[in-house]
């Protein structure tokens, strides 16, 4: 009997980590492959049309080269299938010192419905804190309906919509800005 990808393997091991050195051809490899995925699937971080494999490439190489973002991987049974980031605030802006910013959420269609996201802003949380900031800050595509309950699920905070956050299809798309302070608990 056929099974829906998210009813294969309950068991199998979810992780997620802080990506503190480059990453391996085969971690690039799947990751590209999730990116590829998610976009095909409807996107909602910022890919619209999907790129050539080299440009995605050379994407993800250059977040991890960038010293203000810090990029998380989500793992089931050790295959990369889900990422998220936080950009930190410019040295200069001591006024906002403590908020971050985070973004480019997704987990590949295969490895949704797992916790994987869940695991993924568990993990984000602590090392902001961890990294001193307080407050996280975040938009999403009034459209991410899944994102938005998410996020709201976790005490992310609405702050306002914006009518022309996005573009697609030649039409705007609504958006949501959320905020989320953060307590060691
Ligand atoms: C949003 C997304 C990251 C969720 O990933 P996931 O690993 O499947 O989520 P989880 O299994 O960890 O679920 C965590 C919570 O998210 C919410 N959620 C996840 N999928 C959902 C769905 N299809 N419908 C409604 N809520 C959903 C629920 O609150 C869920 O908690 P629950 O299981 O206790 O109900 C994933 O659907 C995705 O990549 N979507 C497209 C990209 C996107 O919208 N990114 C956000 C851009 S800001």
């Amino acid at each position: 009997m056929s099974q829906s990808p998210n009813s294969q393997n309950k068991n199998a091991e979810l992780g997620v980590e802080l990506v503190t050195h480059a990453l391996s051809e085969a971690d690039l490899n799947d990751l590209c492959d999730a990116t590829d995925a998610a976009i095909k699937a409807g996107g909602g971080f910022g890919w619209v049309q999907l790129p050539s494999r080299d440009i995605m490439e050379r994407f993800w190489r250059g977040v991890v080269a960038m010293p203000l973002r810090m990029l998380f991987l989500a793992r089931l049974d050790g295959v990369v299938c889900g990422t998220c980031q936080l950009i930190k605030p410019p040295a200069n802006n001591e006024a906002q010192k403590h908020s971050v910013q985070l973004t480019g959420l997704f987990v590949s269609p295969w490895a949704r419905g797992r916790g994987l996201s869940s695991l993924l802003l568990d993990t984000v949380e602590q090392e902001a804190l961890k990294t001193g900031f307080t407050v996280i800050n975040l938009d999403v595509r009034e459209s991410m309906t899944a994102a938005i309950q998410l996020y709201e699920s976790r005490g992310y905070e609405l702050l306002g919509r914006h009518p022309y956050y996005a573009m697609v299809g030649g039409a705007f798309v609504e958006g949501r800005y959320y905020t989320k302070k953060l307590s060691a608990s």
